[in-house]
């Protein structure tokens, strides 16, 4: 039987590494990449081609798409203009490598992407749209809501809570039982010992929010997104 088609939307890095992903765990054949980007319309992008802009008619019958813009924020606003063209949550691809063991009492939800090395131990759940980079930890009964992202090397002791939208930079940690609020970012390398409220940037050893004025998630523009990821 011939394999199912997957078609990555958003040109980003994310894309390439999930592209990674995708090639070894052989359950798909890439029949390439939506971006709005006119100008790379065309070209080959580590071996797939990007075909045309995330509304273009007839792209999207009998494959299943997958999300790839690097911040939580970006991949809602496409997943929003994906189900004003009807795409519906269960016909998007969930890719994880193949070196990721997914245990039983654990689940994964549409369109989610996990990379290599990334840890489940048990009783982890995970919504729909995240991104676990490289390495990613998750330990026993951590709950993360849809469109959180965690880039490469991110540890979460149990119990943890990550709301919708989240972002935790590289080789950042969180204390047990502690939770991460909707849209809120986290900086790399930072330690979190107490719960970081919603849509704000907090970052340091122990991690306190950021002095002054500093650029909300909400605010980022797709393209950006597609630099951060
Ligand atoms: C936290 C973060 C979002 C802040 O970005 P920003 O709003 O552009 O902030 P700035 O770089 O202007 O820094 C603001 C202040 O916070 C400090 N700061 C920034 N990131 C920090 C971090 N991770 N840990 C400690 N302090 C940090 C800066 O030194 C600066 O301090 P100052 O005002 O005393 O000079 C960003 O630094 C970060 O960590 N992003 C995640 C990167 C990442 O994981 N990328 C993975 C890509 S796949």
């Amino acid at each position: 039987m011939a394999a199912e088609r997957i078609v990555l939307v958003a040109a980003s890095g994310l894309a390439r590494e999930t592209l990674v992903a995708i090639r070894a765990a052989g359950e798909y054949d890439v029949a390439g990449i939506l971006d709005d980007d006119q100008s790379l319309h065309g070209s080959v992008i580590d071996g797939a081609r990007v075909l045309a802009g995330i509304d273009g008619a007839g792209w999207l019958d009998n494959v299943r798409p997958l999300v790839c813009v690097g911040l939580g924020r970006g991949r809602e606003k496409v997943v929003s203009r994906l189900d004003r063209q009807g795409i519906p949550q269960s016909q998007y691809a969930t890719i994880v490598d193949p070196s990721v063991r997914v245990p039983d009492n654990c689940s994964v939800g549409y369109g989610s992407i996990l990379l290599a090395g990334v840890v489940l131990t048990t009783c982890v759940n995970l919504g729909r749209h995240v991104v676990a980079m490289p390495q990613t930890t998750f330990t026993h009964d951590d709950v993360v809501d849809d469109y959180a992202t965690f880039a490469a090397g991110v540890s979460l002791g149990g119990g943890v809570e990550i709301a919708r939208g989240a972002y935790l930079g590289m080789n950042s940690s969180v204390r047990q039982k502690v939770r991460v609020g909707e849209g809120s970012t986290l900086g790399m390398g930072s330690v979190l010992l107490q719960d970081l409220p919603p849509g704000e940037i907090w970052a340091g050893v122990p991690a306190r929010s950021l002095p002054g004025p500093h650029r909300l998630f909400d605010e980022l523009t797709l393209a950006h997104s597609k630099e951060a990821s």
